[in-house]
């Protein structure tokens, strides 16, 4: 079943080549769909030069402006969703998808493209390092559900950088990380080509995640929002980056890299509890109020990316910040930064920096304690339903009419025959 909307007006920006009776094939495509024009503005695209960009606000009248999204969409060339404004009847629900194919119609609106660099990067000048960032943001961009994720090859140079930062981070994983991710990572190095001389391809780690926790990676071409982000998580879809740092500073980036996605997100993926709660802050997720995704994207700073956890009475990283970071993963385990207990409610709340080592770091007691505490604090979330992931369809269901109710009780009642059943054989 689709997520269910209900928006009033939407702000959109789209690009379209320039050539006559374009704009007025976009507007027969809102008229078709009764959604009306309220607003609009043209410029020339920074994207490419044969395009012309627009921004309208639309108002939906008596038709349906998701439904009018997904046409425009399919007749521009560009097409981002800026703001979307709700109405206040209780039927309305940010959009988000039901089935996995879906994260295919927000993978394209991010709120900057792989390939644009801030004037203080590392490689802003570098004329080939942003030729490498350009063909790795176009790679995430043409990418689409079911596909193989492109195999890259990888520069001398850029393997070199890789070398500096995989042989400084596994010195410290035996000591630093959390005993899960020590147990997996042989199993990287053993079934990925994780390898001191090699990066591994996205492509044979998602292949591997999926046998383990049916977790999978999708490449992405830049920033996606909190929103889009986590609901890929709802479907144990990871977002990540293909290109890697620049060389003249390897041990340090200013945003996600392939280091920091490999190195520090993927092995985790492969733990069943840690795959639980990362699916569980996406399925919370869906459909949230605005103000419950920035906490939810919080708790997901404060966790999967800053994490720290009890372990045979030490605390361990296995956040991905940490796990990719020599400098932060020492610091977080020294006695500078003040430590919390991991809960929702006031981790969600937490302000935090970006640009330098975290203040603050939150210990969970396990992942199963985390997603257990997750899992009550999603309840306090305001949502007309419930949410459940089917992963033999890959789909998640609205249990907000009895027959997927009645469903859930089945595969229940069976499920708890089975967990007898095996009790009374073992007993
Ligand atoms: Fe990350």
């Amino acid at each position: 079943m689709a997520g269910k909307v209900g928006k009033k007006s939407a702000h959109v920006l789209f690009a379209m080549k320039q050539k006559v009776g374009a704009l007025a094939e976009a507007l027969k495509v809102l008229k078709d769909h009764d959604v009306n024009l309220l607003h609009i503005e043209s410029r020339s695209s920074k994207r490419s030069a044969d395009d012309y960009e627009f921004i309208v606000e639309l108002e939906r009248k008596e038709g349906d402006i998701d439904a009018a999204l997904d046409s425009l969409r399919e007749i521009t060339h560009y097409m981002k969703v800026i703001t979307r404004d709700h109405d206040n009847d209780d039927d309305t629900v940010p959009w988000f998808p039901s089935r996995i194919r879906d994260i295919d119609k927000f993978a394209d609106h991010i709120l900057s493209y792989g390939a644009e660099l801030d004037a203080d990067h590392p490689g802003f000048k570098d004329e080939e390092y942003r030729k490498r960032r350009k063909l790795f943001a176009d790679i995430a961009y043409n990418y689409k559900y079911g596909q193989p994720i492109p195999r890259v090859e990888y520069t001398k140079e850029e393997i070199e950088t890789w070398a500096t930062v995989f042989s400084q981070l596994t010195k410290l994983y035996p000591t630093h990380a959390c005993k899960e991710y020590n147990h997996i990572f042989p199993l990287m190095i053993e079934n990925c080509g994780y390898r001191v001389d090699n990066i591994p391809q996205l492509e044979d780690v998602s292949n591997f995640l999926k046998t383990c926790t049916g977790f999978t990676l999708r490449p992405v071409a830049g920033l996606l929002t909190s929103r889009d982000f986590l609901a890929g998580l709802a479907f144990r879809v990871f977002h990540s980056t293909q290109y890697i740092r620049h060389s003249s500073m390897p041990l340090y980036t200013p945003e996600p890299d392939v280091c920091h996605e490999l190195l520090g997100h993927a092995p985790l993926f492969a733990d069943p509890s840690f795959a639980r709660f990362s699916q569980e802050i996406g399925l919370a997720s869906l459909g949230a109020p605005d103000e419950y995704i920035e906490k939810l994207a919080t708790c997901y700073w404060f966790t999967i990316e800053f994490g720290l956890c009890k372990q045979d009475g030490f605390v361990k990283a296995y956040g991905a910040g940490l796990l990719s970071s020599f400098g932060e993963l020492q610091y977080c385990l020294s006695d500078k930064p003040t430590l919390k207990p991991f809960d929702p409610y006031v981790t969600g709340s937490q302000p935090y920096p970006i640009t330098e080592y975290q203040p603050i770091y939150f210990v969970s007691e396990s992942f199963d304690d985390a997603q257990k505490k997750l899992r009550e604090y999603a309840l306090s979330i305001p949502r007309p339903f419930a949410v459940r992931y089917n992963p033999y369809t890959q789909t998640v269901y609205i249990l907000d009419r009895k027959p997927q109710i009645d469903e859930l009780a089945r595969d229940i009642q069976s499920e708890m025959q089975l967990l007898l059943d095996a009790i009374r054989k073992i007993n």
